[in-house]
């Protein structure tokens, strides 16, 4: 019979990307698309989606109904969300945890009642903020820096692994990702639910709207193509926050293995990013943006910290990798000119949501 892969979030940057690339490689799989369209831009991927054969559904996370359209899957892929860290600041909460955590409990109820599998994009935002921000850091050139051979309790030079703490406040955002991760381990309990959870870092790639507050990396690019503002925002404006960053292609080597089942993954929770190797300050994302553009541009300097945001996070991958042998192929400079191809290919549909009349 016909594997169904369903993909809710499916018109999104990592739902469309993984979507279109299991219909490349999957021609046995009937692969269905779920989204809301809430995300500007997302409407943009929909002949993409159709071009590859992805099915799509208009549908609703928040309305249980909804994914009565995706009928029996064997394996759903949950990527909707409202991404951003700053997601109930300032303002009501209701949609970031009615989509992120309503959203993911009615994917788990329908494959409670129509079985598959379940593989959740969850987020390095489980992890303390407070003991985020106690780490070691020094400066060091253009970046903050962890000596390499600094070790603490889940963390390491390597960057931060799964058992880092998860106590304390980890932003509204972060909190229905865990508060999720929590009803699958309970679904695997009681009804014998077979998922795996990959806590990603930075995903970055083509088809990513980057805004302020999510996706700075194609951001960056396209302010130095299209133009517009860009600030170093907070930890003193200088820029000097580090972030590891992964190609959306690696995330899905990481996941393909799974779509035939989680197999011996099932209950796992995995860190995904690109690690040190593959992590770039905005400082230095600028030169890289500068380099490739041929373009600079002025960057103001706002000192003030915003809520949440931390100084450094970079991925510790040992699990994954040990376990399965996984690791991103993608360098920073393959995973830039990539995205600056795509936002140069695709400039009269793509300046108007990544130029600079938007935030
Ligand atoms: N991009 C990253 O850096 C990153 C990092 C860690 C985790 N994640 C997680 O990966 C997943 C995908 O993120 P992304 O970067 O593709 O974000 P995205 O905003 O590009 O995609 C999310 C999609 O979900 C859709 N959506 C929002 N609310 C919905 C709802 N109620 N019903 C149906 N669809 C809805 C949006 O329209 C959008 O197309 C999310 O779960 C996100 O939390 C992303």
């Amino acid at each position: 019979m016909t594997k169904r892969i369903a993909i809710t979030g499916g018109a999104g940057f990592v739902g469309s990307n993984l979507a279109i690339m299991i219909a490349r490689d999957r021609p046995d799989c009937s692969v269905i698309a779920l989204d809301n369209l809430k995300r500007r831009g997302s409407e943009l991927t929909l002949p993409r989606l159709a071009e590859a054969g992805v099915e799509f559904k208009h549908g609703d996370v928040r309305i249980a109904t909804d994914l009565e359209q995706l009928g029996d899957v064997d394996c759903l892929l949950e990527c909707s969300a409202e991404p951003s860290v700053l997601a109930g600041h300032g303002e009501s909460p209701a949609y970031l945890i009615d989509s992120n955590l309503n959203g993911a409990l009615n994917c788990l109820e329908h494959l409670r009642r129509t079985g598959g599998e379940m593989i959740f994009l969850s987020s390095s935002r489980v992890y303390s903020i407070p003991a985020l921000l106690e780490l070691p850091l020094t400066p060091s050139g253009q970046r903050f820096d962890i000596a390499a051979d600094a070790s603490g309790e889940g963390w390491s030079g390597k960057g931060i692994a799964e058992d880092f703490s998860t106590s304390g406040p980890r932003s509204l955002y972060g909190t229905t990702k865990l508060a999720a991760e929590a009803f699958i381990a309970e679904y695997r309990a009681a009804y014998g639910l077979r998922a795996t959870v990959y806590r990603c870092g930075v995903l970055t790639g083509p088809w990513q709207m980057g805004k302020v507050d999510q996706g700075f990396v194609t951001l960056w690019m396209a302010r130095h193509l299209f133009g517009g503002p860009l600030s170093y925002i907070g930890h003193g404006g200088d820029g000097t926050q580090v972030r590891d960053v992964l190609h959306v292609a690696d995330l899905y080597d990481a996941i393909a293995p799974s779509l035939d089942g989680v197999g011996d993954l099932d209950g796992q929770t995995f860190n995904l990013g690109g690690g040190r190797d593959v992590s770039v300050s905005l400082r230095e994302l600028t030169d890289h943006c500068e380099r490739i553009s041929g373009n600079t541009i002025e960057i103001a300097s706002v000192p003030e910290t915003r809520p949440n945001d931390i100084a450094y996070y970079i991925t510790d991958t040992s699990r994954i990798e040990t376990q399965t042998g996984w690791q991103p192929k993608r360098s920073l400079e393959e995973t830039l000119e990539d995205i600056h191809r795509w936002l140069i290919e695709h400039r009269r549909v793509l300046e108007p949501i990544l130029g600079g009349g938007t935030s």
